[in-house]
């Protein structure tokens, strides 16, 4: 959305807020041994606490309060009391939710008590790529070179990208324009970045996989070429400098 007044920008600094203490809180409270269901319902009374509504639970009917993918699963990863937390598990968690009219998103991917699986660089290039990127956006540049500094910079550290996911616009919805900030460079997209906007911007770094493909729960979605992918996303509010990240008290970055 586009900020124009002061209470647009209040609106959003808010509900920010309340998504990135959410997933802060829940990074924190994530344990071997717990189930997804209950880290997210762990989630869920945090957001209700805050009178903020979960926006997967709310716009999507999404089976969960928050999306928690663990290993193989790349986003949209359903809570579930069958799915137990194991030392070594890649887990993602994605936040968002809406506040008196006013929508954020974040999300961040770590790797769960001792990384005996070897997660931690794919984890590392995914945070590392998010703040270049970000560090890179003002009005006026183009999706298209953020597209390929991702790309770019995921090569470099011996990763992929997911094509067909994306960052997007937020804030009087939770996906608006612009609706795809692709992890890629797409060289037709003319598309630029604008002045006092919010947007949430998120990587999608593989092993293996180029595309995310949907599993017949018609929610999780894993890599085509199996591997594992990470995310890290924040909300930013575009200016005519570094951003400033909405979102940054989530601790993804820490
Ligand atoms: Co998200
Ligand atoms: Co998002």
């Amino acid at each position: 959305m586009s900020i124009t007044k002061e209470s647009e920008l209040i609106g959003m600094q808010k509900i920010s807020e309340v998504v990135a203490t959410t997933l802060k809180l829940m990074r924190e409270h994530t344990k071997i041994g717990m189930s997804t269901k209950e880290l997210d319902e762990f989630g869920g009374e945090i957001l209700k606490s805050y009178g903020a509504k979960s926006a997967p639970y709310e716009t999507y009917g999404f089976p969960g309060y928050t999306c928690i993918s663990v290993n193989k699963e790349a986003a949209h990863g359903i809570p579930s009391e069958k799915k137990i937390l194991k030392e070594g598990d890649l887990v993602n968690i994605d936040v968002s939710a809406e506040l008196n009219g006013f929508w954020s998103d974040n999300g961040g991917s770590f790797v769960l008590g001792k990384d005996i699986h070897n997660h931690q660089p794919l984890v590392d290039a995914s945070k590392n790529i998010l703040q270049k990127a970000i560090n890179n956006i003002k009005g006026g540049v183009k999706i298209a070179n953020i597209g390929y500094l991702i790309e770019t910079e995921a090569k470099k550290s011996g990763f992929k990208v997911i094509k067909n996911l994306a960052g997007h616009g937020v804030g009087r919805s939770l996906h608006e324009e612009p609706e795809n900030i692709l992890n890629y460079r797409v060289r037709t997209n003319r598309e630029r970045f604008k002045k006092n906007t919010t947007v949430a911007i998120e990587t999608f770094i593989s092993t293996n996989s180029t595309m995310a493909v949907e599993l017949n729960d018609g929610w999780t979605l894993v890599g085509n070429k199996g591997g594992y992918v990470t995310q890290h996303e924040q909300t930013i509010l575009v200016t005519d400098k570094t951003p400033i990240v909405l979102t940054g008290s989530n601790g993804i970055w820490s």
